[in-house]
């Protein structure tokens, strides 16, 4: 148990929760995640961020292999979720620091997870900075991203800037560097997924703020979860990622999720689907049953079309299809063209009440809800064909305007 020094007298000291499954309690996280905090050597002894509860002495024991944690000065806090501040009590209460620079939103969540405090606390805002000795810390609020409390950390002498969530993924690895990871799908689809589940409503701030991160002369960016991106080319790579996530620009690519009892609205799923394929558009077919939400969400991150079907169930969807859409709509997607298809056995509101749920996330709805009584027959499923090929020619059309 190591620290790792990432920069000379810079160290990473954070955690590897290899069994972390359930991701700020409701996206999966299928290979586990890390909580990055990092030491700065200096005349003031700084740590960045702590840790998720329960891993606080680990932390203070990779720690402590590089500098007694009584020497520490000062915490900064860039933000206060348990992932981040979870530990924070213990590690107060064994570091005794001189300061902790919290964000002035930061106080306030701050005081609604641990009261009032005795702790030394001092709040920053966007372009203060503090003196560590050889080098500078300055501070940039980042609200919003993904909390009112979020900031980040900019170390200016060391062209080193530390991200919190932002720019962050849930991988549990040995190795801290993204160059020294093997699987670069593995590496992409991690971002994709912490990027679609967590930071997707905050898009448009996502556009606003990159052009503060180009403009700062960095080298490093190092994240709260997951691994480094070393070197200018790699700092510029993350940054581009996110710019393309943030844009939403559509894709050519369709997402069609459903729930079924008895396989009647899997039939129309699949033969929708067929209509897409047959008329140039890769699909992805996800039963709500089979796939958690979160992974259907990530999916959503290269689909310009969302197709959702439920039978009727009781007047209205089935559960796992509308939670499925809520969380949808929390994530606010954007640029989309939204279908909606369901069978039904006497009053057939399913199809209906997901077209307008697909309509109030501000999807394009370029086809009436697509219903089918009972079994489909061979004509149902030459119209669900037929609303593939009208879904796809419309993807086809956004994705060419785009
Ligand atoms: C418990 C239950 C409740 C149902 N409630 C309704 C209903 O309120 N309105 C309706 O039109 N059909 C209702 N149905 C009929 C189903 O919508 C119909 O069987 C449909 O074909 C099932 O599609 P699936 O094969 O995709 O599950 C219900 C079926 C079940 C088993
Ligand atoms: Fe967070
Ligand atoms: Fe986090």
């Amino acid at each position: 148990m190591q620290p790792v020094a990432i920069k000379n007298d810079i160290f990473w000291v954070g955690c590897v929760d290899y069994d972390h499954r359930d991701f700020h309690g409701y996206s999966t996280s299928p290979e586990g995640t890390t909580y990055n905090a990092y030491l700065i050597k200096d005349q003031k002894n700084a740590l960045f961020d702590t840790v998720y509860p329960g891993f606080g002495k680990t932390l203070l024991c990779r720690l402590a292999k590089t500098l007694d944690p009584e020497k520490i000065d000062y915490i900064i806090c860039n933000h206060m979720e348990f992932d981040h501040a979870g530990s924070l009590a213990e590690i107060v209460e064994r570091t005794k620091p001189e300061k902790i620079f919290v964000s002035q939103t930061g106080m306030k969540s701050l005081q609604g997870y641990y009261g009032q405090t005795d702790w030394p606390l001092v709040p920053v805002k966007s372009g203060d900075s503090i003196s560590l000795g050889k080098r500078t810390v300055v501070f940039q609020e980042t609200r919003m991203l993904h909390w009112p409390d979020s900031m980040v950390s900019y170390i200016p002498e060391e062209k080193l800037l530390i991200s919190n969530d932002i720019f962050g993924q849930n991988i549990a690895s040995t190795v801290r560097f993204l160059d020294e990871y093997k699987d670069k799908g593995d590496y992409e689809h991690r971002v994709k997924e912490y990027f679609y589940n967590i930071v997707l409503p905050y898009s448009p701030i996502v556009l606003k703020a990159l052009p503060i991160v180009e403009k700062l002369d960095i080298d490093m960016i190092a994240p709260d979860h997951g691994l480094i991106h070393r070197g200018v080319d790699a700092c510029r790579a993350i940054v581009e990622t996110y710019r393309n996530l943030a844009e939403q620009k559509p894709q050519k690519k369709a997402l069609i999720f459903f729930d079924t009892m008895w396989h009647s609205t899997e039939q129309m799923a699949y033969a929708i689907g067929s209509g897409l394929e047959d008329n140039g558009v890769p699909i992805r077919i996800m039963s709500t049953k089979n796939n958690h939400h979160s992974t259907i969400q990530t999916e959503l991150a290269d689909c310009g079309c969302v197709i959702a079907g439920s039978p009727t169930h009781n007047n209205t969807i089935l559960p796992l299809v509308s939670a499925q859409l809520t969380y949808m709509k929390g994530l606010k997607p954007l640029h989309r063209i939204g279908g909606a298809f369901g069978s039904y056995g006497w009053s057939g509101e399913s199809a209906k009440i997901i077209h307008e749920a697909l309509a109030s996330m501000g999807m394009e709805m370029p086809c009436q809800p697509l219903k089918c009584a009972w079994r489909p027959t061979k004509d149902v499923l030459k119209a669900c064909h037929a609303f593939g090929e009208t879904m796809a020619k419309a993807l086809i059309a956004k994705c060419e305007q785009a």
